[in-house]
């Protein structure tokens, strides 16, 4: 077993170091940045539908359905397609308004998920054309789909998933591009600076890796809260999704994922100096916006821990840790500002004496209701 950790003690952090490489295999054959394009073989067929389609539904469970919100926040922007994320639990038992002219996408690591594979079923009957995003080559849901782009991360061992959500990323950030390639939504030069940068993102991750001494650091400091909260906005809010999920998944520290301006319609009841704050505070859109909730985060006293961009100046002298990414497009920070949040996970949980790879209570794949 130690020799399939490849060196690693557990097979969360040997897949988290993955990445780099997991995020290039996906990408591998499918993008061409010099001529801005991204093809996509296996939904090829589906090219016309996709690009002419009202409304694109995402269902998914777990991390499966935060990559599909960071989907919905990508074809929107760039495929400029109505997108609606939908947890498959809710979806099946909904009676869902769903016609012909839908195009649902099924988000599934393991292609078993139960609730996922009825929603498919219920999206069938009703006429949707049924994408499939899948990791496990021929599981249940690549056989039941019209077609599909796998994600090729690589068999993920650890029940908290790392870089089969990287990967689920991946894809839906080449689908938002090849949609706005073949509907005209993109120019062909914003597609050319868009694709060389993504090309550049595996180099990226390497890169940010370094910093798991920094980040195990800041663990020890942390570990013994018995409450966090992730915050973020744009896309950033998928990322304090996912980064809370494997917080609580791992750590069993209870751990929730708010857009950053919700906090003051709620959680900001529960600021104290107790209270570990973490931001996605990278510079984008939303950047000043979320300077302004780290200070009324300060105010009260909470832990603020950040994820900023290289260089930042204005949220270092704020926060109480900072964690810096490299630049990138607003687009690719979900695969960039997740992987600390992935080692911030790991390194709690280890330090609480957790078993990292096998939580309680939880499966790899939920084949039952
Ligand atoms: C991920 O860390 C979880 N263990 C879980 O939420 C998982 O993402 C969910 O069960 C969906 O699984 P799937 O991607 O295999 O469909």
């Amino acid at each position: 077993e130690s020799l399939e950790k490849g060196g690693f003690e557990h097979f969360m952090m040997k897949e988290i170091f993955e990445q780099p490489r997991s995020v290039r295999d996906c990408m591998r054959g499918r993008i061409f940045p010099l001529e801005g394009k991204v093809e996509l073989g296996g939904i090829k067929q589906y090219t016309d539908k996709l690009k002419n389609a009202e409304r694109i539904i995402i269902i998914a469970c777990g991390t499966s359905w935060h990559a599909g919100l960071t989907g919905e926040y990508l074809i929107e922007e760039y495929g400029r397609i109505k997108v609606e994320v939908e947890y498959a639990s809710e979806f099946r038992y909904r009676n869902p308004i769903i016609t012909d002219k839908d195009i649902v996408m099924a988000v599934s690591q393991s292609g078993e998920t139960a609730d996922t594979l009825a929603a498919i079923e219920i999206a069938k009957e009703r006429g949707a054309t049924i994408l499939g995003i899948c990791n496990v080559v021929g599981a249940s849901i690549p056989r039941v789909t019209d077609a599909g782009v796998y994600t090729h991360a690589g068999p993920e061992i650890g029940v908290a998933s790392t870089k089969a959500f990287t990967a689920q990323v991946t894809v839906l950030t080449l689908i938002a591009l090849y949609i706005a390639q073949h509907k005209g939504t993109l120019t062909p030069a914003k597609l050319i600076n868009m694709l060389t940068e993504l090309d550049t993102i595996p180099d990226k991750i390497q890169l940010l890796l370094q910093d798991n001494d920094l980040i195990e650091g800041i663990a020890t400091k942390i570990k013994d809260a018995p409450n966090c909260l992730f915050l973020g906005r744009g896309f950033g809010f998928p990322v304090a999704l996912e980064g809370a999920l494997k917080l609580k998944e791992i750590s069993y520290i209870h751990a929730e994922g708010y857009p950053a301006a919700e906090m003051k319609h709620g959680p900001i009841a529960l600021i104290d100096e107790q209270m570990p704050v973490i931001f996605i505070a990278t510079k984008n859109s939303s950047y000043e916006k979320v300077i302004s909730n780290i200070q009324e985060v300060k105010a009260r006293k909470g832990i603020v821990i950040a994820i900023v961009t290289q260089g930042d100046v204005k949220v270092k002298n704020m926060a109480d840790y900072c964690i810096e990414i490299p630049d990138a497009d607003e687009a690719f920070l979900p695969l960039l500002a997740t992987i600390p949040l992935q080692l911030l996970s790991y390194h709690i949980a280890v330090k609480r004496g957790c078993n990292v790879d096998q939580p309680r209570n939880l499966a790899k794949s939920v084949t039952v209701e």
